[in-house]
């Protein structure tokens, strides 16, 4: 397996608007990262990826963005982002830009020219299409005589397909300027951009030279494998209790998708030596392969959504339905296997769209700290490049806010109107699912301290702080030598000590059980035994028979070892279960150990 920089770093995740207020206007910026950078270079880490900080609208909090070569408002200006690269920079930590190219702004300047005629220079830049009429015959699709229908209807037709926009709704929006429909895949103000069109092709790539001549060290990118679109425009299926029609297929992988990365490659990104994640919803494993095979020339990595997306039913995540350990187990451990010597996993529990990883996978009550801990340890042993969410460190939770007013996020949103007015759902379960699955859970601003607004801001914060701020922060967490940022930080400097923690070959054991999460990882003469307990009970661990060793060490644990051992001590005078002893032991709830052994 080849030896890479980003394959030993890890990765942290700031959601700007989130992170650190500096100015007192209840929205996070790039001097408030810039106040934290000593922060994230005591943890550890090694590069720091920003989600969207261009300008923007902020219908999609950056996400649709208005102009890729300039800074949000919000946020600053240029000279805020030079000082916030070189200050980093100097700090020996690395900075990965969000690259959002599936779709801008329906602000841009592109999609404003583009929306004003037909035969305006910028009009391919998006995806345009006619309306359908099912009842008009084929007489009708005669250019001149669908424009009179149009215009003596004085209404619009169909919109070209049946999909539905990932925030629900059409995924159409038909414009009144020319008559047409422009493709949307999330909200009506982020127009797919058309990678079919060269011209726009060469747009993205200057501007990506634009950043990295900057000396940004690499992107990731929003979406990219939705970037090629299938010519064919076809139906989606219409799903049970559905209005719309999943046209997944059409978009998902398309057709073109590899030429395109394969141009951008060769255009700009093997030209520096970077760092580049692309977000892949429904990419799965075998797929992955022709996007970040070692061979390929494409990507780095990808982030796979399988195991995120447990639980998933007829609504999608928002049917939060019980999972089993097994299916997590055997989802994770396909991804780890499927890349294994051929390409490169990341490895994340979760980001600015998904629920706290310890109020999801762990518990976030009785024991949110031992489980936070688990967590980290079973992500961080895993073969792949970790990536740690702002917070996630401190183990923030989830939010139930009252009232729908409360939550910002357009997914939020437009997923309950949709659901009051078209399907007629009880508002009381909508938000239900919403406090399981919803993004704003964790766009809650940063707990730093216990002071007002959790020391993120001097004003009024743009989305609620989650009411756990004076238990759970920054500074609490700095005094705590049990806390969970310690503990991250010695995931963090164990990988940079221990090769077998990147590069060792992954294999699960007791794949059938649905309490323990136990895998090994072998690199030349060492193996690590890594346990995790996903319960609240106590279980206990049998080491696999085939599983030899001549040493063995206790590397990490997440119940505080020295304590643990005395009070073992004092118990049963050494001779009962304890660390020491590997071939079968109690775990605690939520306990995990690492064990490397020499073989
Ligand atoms: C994925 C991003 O992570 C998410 O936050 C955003 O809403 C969509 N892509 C659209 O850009």
């Amino acid at each position: 397996m080849k030896k890479a920089w980003w394959k030993e770093s890890v990765v942290y995740q700031i959601y700007p608007r989130s992170f650190m207020d500096s100015n007192g206007d209840g929205v996070g910026d790039l001097k408030g990262i810039i106040q934290k950078l000593d922060y994230l270079k005591n943890l550890g880490i090694d590069i720091i990826w920003i989600s969207p900080i261009y300008k923007s609208p902020n219908d999609d909090n950056g996400y649709d963005i208005s102009d890729y070569r300039d800074i949000m408002d919000d946020f600053g200006t240029m000279d805020d982002f030079h000082q916030l690269l070189k200050e980093a920079h100097d700090r020996g930590l690395k900075i990965m830009m969000d690259l959002v190219v599936n779709h801008s702004s329906d602000e841009h300047y592109w999609f404003k020219e583009s929306r004003k005629s037909k035969d305006n220079p910028y009009r391919d830049y998006y995806i345009w299409k006619k309306g359908k009429d099912s009842l008009i015959d084929e007489l009708y699709q005669k250019e001149y005589i669908y424009e009179e229908k149009q215009l003596s209807k004085g209404i619009e037709l169909e919109p070209p397909t049946n999909w539905e926009a990932c925030f629900s709704g059409s995924a159409w929006q038909y414009d009144e300027a020319t008559k047409e429909y422009y493709l949307h895949l999330f909200s009506k103000k982020q127009p797919d951009l058309n990678w079919e069109n060269e011209k726009l092709r060469k747009e993205v790539y200057d501007m990506m030279h634009f950043w990295l001549k900057k000396g940004v060290d690499g992107f990731r990118m929003d979406v990219i494998t939705f970037i090629s679109k299938d010519q064919s425009y076809g139906e989606g299926i219409i799903r049970e209790g559905k209005k719309y029609g999943d046209g997944s297929r059409f978009y998902v992988s398309g057709p073109r998708v590899h030429e395109f990365l394969r141009e951008m490659n060769e255009e700009v990104l093997s030209k520096y030596n970077l760092v580049t994640v692309g977000e892949a919803p429904g990419v799965g494993v075998e797929d992955a392969y022709n996007y970040v095979g070692e061979d390929r020339e494409e990507l780095n990595m990808l982030f796979q959504f399988e195991h995120v997306e447990i639980g998933g039913g007829e609504k999608g995540k928002w049917s939060n339905k019980p999972w089993k350990l097994s299916e997590l187990k055997g989802i994770l451990t396909k991804w780890q296997k499927g890349l294994e010597n051929k390409g490169w996993n990341s490895l994340y529990w979760n980001n600015h769209d998904q629920p706290r990883a310890v109020s999801r996978f762990g518990n976030d009550k009785e024991f949110r700290i031992e489980s936070a801990k688990m967590l980290g340890t079973c992500l961080h042993m895993m073969q792949g490049t970790p990536y740690i969410y702002q917070g996630e460190e401190l183990g923030m939770t989830n939010v139930a806010f009252e009232s729908i007013e409360d939550y910002k996020d357009i997914e939020i949103i437009n997923y309950y109107n949709e659901e009051i007015n078209n399907y007629g759902s009880d508002a009381k379960d909508i938000l239900k699912s919403i406090y399981a699955r919803g993004r704003d859970n964790a766009r809650t601003p940063m707990q730093w301290d216990d002071s007002e607004n959790a020391g993120f801001t001097k004003g009024n914060p743009w989305i609620n702080i989650n009411e756990n701020y004076k238990e759970i922060n920054s500074k609490e967490s700095l005094n705590n030598q049990d806390s969970i940022y310690y503990y991250y930080q010695k995931l963090i400097k164990l990988r940079k000590e221990n090769k077998i923690i990147v590069y060792g070959s992954y294999d699960l054991i007791l794949p059938e059980h649905e309490k323990i999460f136990a895998f090994t990882r072998t690199f030349e003469n060492q193996k690590l035994v890594v346990v995790c307990n996903f319960s609240c009970e106590q279980v206990e661990f049998e080491l696999p028979e085939n599983i030899n060793y001549k040493e063995k060490n206790l590397l990490i644990q997440n119940y505080n070892a020295n304590k643990e051992k005395e009070k073992e001590k004092d118990k049963d005078n050494g001779n009962g279960e304890n660390q020491d002893c590997i071939e079968k032991f109690e775990l605690k709830p939520y306990e995990a150990r690492v064990y490397i052994l020499e073989i």
